[in-house]
Formats: C-alpha cells, sequence, structure tokens
C-alpha cells in the first residue's frame, strides 16, 4: 500500500489524461483563435475617411469622369489592388453625382460610355443609366452612391472599403440626393 503524504509518481494513465487534454486545447485554439478573429474582423468596421477628390471648380460641368483614389484601408503592400474608384458628374450649384466604380452585382469596375449615356459591367452584362439607375442585367439595383461633401472648395467622398448589398455606404445622415442632369444638347 502506498503512503498518500508521499509525492506520487506519474502513471502511465495520469500521463495519458494530462497528453490527451493539452492535446485538446491546443486543437480548440488551433480552431477557435482564428474563427474569433474573423469574427471580430467581419464585425468591426474601419473608420471612415473623407478623401479629397479635386476643386470643386476643377469638375467640367455636365461630364462624367472616373477619378482613382488610395482607399483609405490599403496595406502598402496592396499596389493597385489598393485603390478605388469613383465616377463623378458635375451638375453645377455645387451638385455632384458620385459612384463608386464598382457593380452592384459582384463588384467589377463598371465603364462610361459616354455615346451611350450608360455605365457598362463587362463581367455579366450589367447596364446602369447616367443616373446611376439600374438598366438592364443581373444587377439588383442601381450604382452606390457615395456620400459626399465639399470642404474649402475641396470635393470630398467617404470611401471606407468595397460596397456591399449588406453594407451600401449610403448613410442616412450623409445620403446624398441625386436630381437628374440636365442633358447636353448637341
Ligand atoms: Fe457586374 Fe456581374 S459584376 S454584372
Amino acid at each position: 500500500m502506498t503512503d498518500p503524504t508521499l509525492p506520487q509518481e506519474p502513471t502511465r494513465r495520469n500521463t495519458l489524461m494530462w497528453l490527451t487534454g493539452a492535446m485538446g486545447v491546443a486543437a480548440s485554439a488551433a480552431v477557435g483563435v482564428p474563427l474569433a478573429a474573423y469574427l471580430t474582423g467581419a464585425i468591426r468596421r474601419h473608420p471612415e475617411d473623407w478623401v479629397p477628390i479635386g476643386k470643386v471648380d476643377d469638375f467640367p460641368l455636365h461630364e462624367t469622369r472616373l477619378y482613382t483614389f488610395e482607399n483609405p484601408t490599403h496595406e502598402p503592400w496592396d499596389g493597385d489592388a489598393g485603390k478605388s474608384g469613383a465616377y463623378i458628374r458635375a451638375l453645377g450649384n455645387g451638385e455632384f453625382w458620385v459612384f463608386a466604380m464598382n457593380c452592384a452585382h459582384l463588384g467589377c469596375p463598371v465603364t462610361w460610355v459616354p455615346a451611350a449615356g450608360l455605365f457598362m459591367c463587362p463581367c455579366h452584362g450589367g447596364v446602369y443609366y447616367e443616373n446611376g439607375d439600374h438598366a438592364s442585367g443581373p444587377p439588383p439595383r442601381g450604382l452606390y452612391k457615395m456620400p459626399w461633401r465639399i470642404t474649402n472648395g475641396v470635393l470630398e467622398v467617404q470611401a471606407p472599403h468595397l460596397p456591399t448589398l449588406q453594407d451600401t455606404l449610403e448613410k442616412p445622415s450623409t445620403m446624398v440626393k441625386l436630381p437628374m442632369a440636365p442633358r447636353d444638347v448637341t
């Protein structure tokens, strides 16, 4: 009979139990840590930055043009992938149309075709009118309207990330009214 007051020799059974427990903790951490990081990353919001695009007076009236800029969330190693863009049209009297360049279907960059007065998506044939409304093809809605403001005569756009159907950039507090622009008569 062993004396309980003496230090016990680790038995094979105890050692296996400890090993099993340690392996369980390691396996849980291997799965749980990345999962927690993913979930918190999905929930965490990037700060919303205002990106200066150009002086208000430098935008040609009634011409839709693509303006590119570095996405505020870009990393130094992103290269061109860290760039984003907006189609901007000056309407006069300090009014603008500002659209994210990403198609509302799966995010491909759309192209403005002035001769047709349409935005075309090369990926699946989505088409939008000049005011960003959906014209045809698979996109479930019009182009994403980017919040914008004018600070000291400079047009700034709010560009935190790629817009999606779940997060459209269109915050109620900064929703932009989009009147129809007078058409150029040539
Ligand atoms: Fe534009 Fe599909 S991504 S139509």
